[in-house]
């Protein structure tokens, strides 16, 4: 099938790109590299021997879209594109407002337009209320959200679900990430964070290749097995896979549902700089700080409708994430930049 990528060259992005190629899909990115580089494509082709055809500019420009479904004769889309900076989206909700939703919004209607209505889009574990027991099924209560990027994916999965309800034509996957960490075993493309990582994987690596001077773990006193944060980690590529999966089940199926693409499996923060140490065997000094605000204590999937329904489960284990996630960070210091 011929895949439509938004957000392609993005982390997420790129890495899925090589999964399609390699399943027979042809790739086509639409990315305005806000924060991502072309670089990653030219990687994504190297690793995949497939070219990549890549439109540069913004998923909200409708012209542009018009002329990539002119130019290729698109099946159905993946959109990873949107800003996805927590901290960031709380003191700019504007731009992330208009740029997730309006992205979403003009790529559907394009689509209508051209009767393509199978779409993949990229939610995330965010759009489920803290208030929920562990772990998280897809029944889960959503809402609640404790930031505009979190409601940015709310307020999407509630549109993508209302035009699936309004056209029994369209097919849509809303894909609930969990904390997506590791990199492509060739070490060519990786998570590639632009200034200070907010996230734990990246930190933790960059503190192990010098650019960082130590980690701080946010909060030791939370009522989890030894006080620090718990998540759901998983391995980007195993994360690719479920795309590919997702695909599959649209062909088969219509109207909006929702998965969760996780391990099922909470892992601390000091779990992960253990296991980071020992896989790589190299140090990550910390220090304790304080609760980062807006932090749960854990967070972890129950992915066994992703297991029935797409025939999909994670297979990568923490050790493969954190060497692979070092493997990348070793070779790109600098990420793209080098
Ligand atoms: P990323 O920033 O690496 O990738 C997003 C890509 O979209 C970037 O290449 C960026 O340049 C592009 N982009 C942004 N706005 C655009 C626009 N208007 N038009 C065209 N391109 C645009 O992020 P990622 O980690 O790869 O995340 C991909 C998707 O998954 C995002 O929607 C994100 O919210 C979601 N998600 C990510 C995580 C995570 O922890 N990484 C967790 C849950 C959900
Ligand atoms: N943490 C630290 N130090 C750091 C960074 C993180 O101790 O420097 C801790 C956090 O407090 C948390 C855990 O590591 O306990 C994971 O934090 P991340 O920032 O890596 O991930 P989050 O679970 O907070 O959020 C991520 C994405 C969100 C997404 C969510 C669920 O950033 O966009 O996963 O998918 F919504």
């Amino acid at each position: 099938m011929n895949v439509l990528i938004t957000g392609g060259a993005g982390y997420i992005g790129s890495h899925t790109c090589v999964e399609l190629l390699n399943a027979g899909h042809a790739a086509i990115v639409v990315d305005n590299l806000a924060n991502s580089s072309a670089a990653a494509l030219k990687r994504v082709e190297r690793i995949a021997g497939k070219e990549v055809a890549f439109y540069e500019g913004d998923v909200r420009d409708e012209a542009l879209l018009d002329r990539v479904f002119d130019e290729r004769d698109i099946d159905c889309a993946i959109h990873f594109a949107g800003l996805k900076c927590v901290p960031e989206s709380v003191s700019k909700p504007m731009e992330y407002y208009d740029n997730n939703i309006n992205s979403t919004l003009t790529l559907c209607r394009v689509m209508a337009r051209r009767g393509v209505k199978r779409l993949v889009f990229s939610s995330s574990a965010t759009v489920y209320s803290a208030q929920n027991a562990m772990p998280l099924s897809e029944n889960s209560v959503t809402g609640d959200c404790t930031n505009p990027y979190g409601w940015t994916k709310y307020i999407s999965e509630r549109l993508l679900t209302d035009i699936a309800a309004a056209d029994g034509e369209w097919s849509i996957a809303l894909l609930r990430y969990f904390n997506p960490i590791g990199a492509h075993e060739s070490g060519l493309i990786g998570e590639d964070p632009r200034g200070i990582p907010n996230n734990l994987m990246p930190y933790i690596s960059q503190t192990a290749v010098g650019r960082r001077d130590e980690l701080t773990v946010y909060g030791s006193d939370y009522d989890t097995k030894d006080g620090t944060g718990v998540r759901d980690y998983i391995h980007v590529m195993d994360l690719a896979k479920g795309h590919v999966a997702a695909i599959g089940y649209l062909l088969e199926h219509r109207g909006a549902a929702a998965f969760n693409l996780g391990t099922g499996k909470g892992v601390s923060v000091l779990e992960m700089v253990e296991a980071f140490q020992r896989a790589n065997e190299v140090a990550v000094p910390f220090r304790f700080g304080p609760r980062r605000p807006g932090d749960v204590a854990t967070c972890y999937a129950d992915a066994s409708r992703s297991e029935k329904l797409l025939h999909w489960r994670a297979e990568k284990t923490l050790e493969d994430m954190c060497r692979d996630s070092w493997h990348w960070q070793r070779l790109n210091p600098q990420g793209y930049g080098e």
